[in-house]
C-alpha cells in the first residue's frame, strides 16, 4: 500500500473521505488518505469495496482498471480482484495464495463513504449530526496544501467574540455569547466540522487528511428543500466556499501538525482548539496507535 514520504499513521474512527455519488456503477476511482492510495468501486449488487490501489502482482495502479462481474481488473495484465481484495483470475496456472491486495473496512452512509483505516477492530457508530436531518444539500470541493489538524482548528476559530464550549470524548462544539446558540461549529471525531449562522442553513465540511502536506475539504451546504432550493443552495455553497477559501493562504502558512508537543503556545481563546488536540490526542492512546 502507498506509503511514501507524506504517509502518516492511520487515526482509529470511521473517516468521511468521499461522496456516494463519486463512486459510480462500472468505475474504479482512486482515494487518498492518509498517505495511503487506496481505490474504491462497486459490485455488480452496488456493494461498495475499498482497497489498495496497489497491484500485487507487478505493482500496477488497480484505479486504472475496469470493474466487471463483480471483479476489479488490473490495467497491465487484466488479473481480477474480488472485493476482499482475493486474486481470483490469473492469465494462466492456478492462484499464488499470496495474490491478494488489502481490502479495508467501508460504509456508506449520508450519501457519504466512510473508510477505516485504523488496525484496531471497527466501531459500529458512524459519526453523523442529527442537525441535518430532513435538509436539502449542496456539495462542492477544494483542496488545501495543510496539515489536516490546522484546518479544523481553524474552523475552531470562526466564532467571533467571546464563546461558549462544550465537550466530550468526541466532540467539541463552541457557540457565540452574543450570537446565541444559533451560532455555533462543532467538531465531531474524526473529521467532521458542521457551523450555523442562524436557523436557515448548516454547512458540513468533511476534512479529509489525503497526507501529512495535504487536506481535501467537501463542502456541503444544507437548507429546507424548496422549489428554489436548488439555485438557492448553488448560490449558498459557492458563497460558503469563497468565505472558507479566504483563510486558505493564512492556514496552509502554518506549518506542521497542529497538535500538543508541537511547539503552539495556545492562550484562553483557544480553548476549542485545545479540546480538538486533547480529544484527538486520547482516541490515539485509547486504541493503542
Ligand atoms: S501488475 Fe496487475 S496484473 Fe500484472
Amino acid at each position: 500500500m502507498g506509503r511514501g514520504p507524506s504517509a502518516m499513521p492511520p487515526e482509529p474512527g470511521w473517516f468521511a473521505v468521499a461522496e456516494s455519488s463519486w463512486v459510480g456503477a462500472g468505475r474504479a476511482v482512486p482515494v487518498r488518505c492518509f498517505g495511503l492510495d487506496l481505490v474504491m468501486w462497486r459490485t455488480s449488487e452496488g456493494q461498495l469495496a475499498l482497497m489498495s490501489d496497489r497491484c500485487p502482482h507487478r505493482g500496477a495502479s488497480l484505479s486504472r482498471g475496469t470493474v466487471d462481474a463483480g471483479c476489479l481488473a488490473c490495467p497491465l495484465h487484466g488479473f481480477r480482484f474480488d472485493p476482499a481484495g482475493s486474486c481470483v483470475a490469473i492469465d494462466a496456472g492456478t492462484v499464488p495464495p499470496l495474490l491478494r491486495t488489502r481490502s479495508l473496512p467501508v460504509r456508506e452512509a449520508y450519501g457519504m463513504v466512510f473508510a477505516w483505516l485504523h488496525a484496531d477492530t471497527p466501531t459500529a457508530e458512524l459519526p453523523w449530526f442529527d442537525d441535518l436531518e430532513g435538509l436539502a444539500h449542496h456539495s462542492r470541493r477544494i483542496r488545501w496544501d495543510v496539515h489536516w489538524s490546522r484546518v479544523v482548528a481553524r474552523q475552531l476559530d470562526r466564532i467571533p467574540g467571546p464563546r461558549q464550549l462544550r465537550s466530550d470524548a468526541c466532540s467539541v462544539r463552541t457557540w457565540s455569547v452574543d450570537g446565541g446558540p444559533e451560532h455555533y461549529v462543532e467538531w465531531r471525531a474524526p473529521n467532521l466540522l458542521i457551523s450555523a449562522s442562524g436557523v436557515r442553513s448548516r454547512v458540513l465540511l468533511v476534512v479529509v487528511p489525503v497526507d501529512r502536506h495535504c487536506t481535501e475539504l467537501i463542502v456541503r451546504t444544507y437548507a429546507r428543500a424548496s422549489v428554489w432550493s436548488a439555485v438557492v443552495l448553488w448560490l449558498a455553497s459557492w458563497w460558503h466556499e469563497r468565505s472558507i477559501g479566504r483563510d486558505r493562504l493564512l492556514v496552509e502558512g502554518q506549518t506542521g501538525e497542529g497538535s500538543r508537543g508541537n511547539g503552539d503556545v495556545l492562550v484562553a481563546s483557544d480553548a476549542a482548539v485545545a479540546a480538538f488536540r486533547r480529544i484527538r490526542e486520547a482516541r490515539q492512546l485509547n486504541t493503542g496507535s
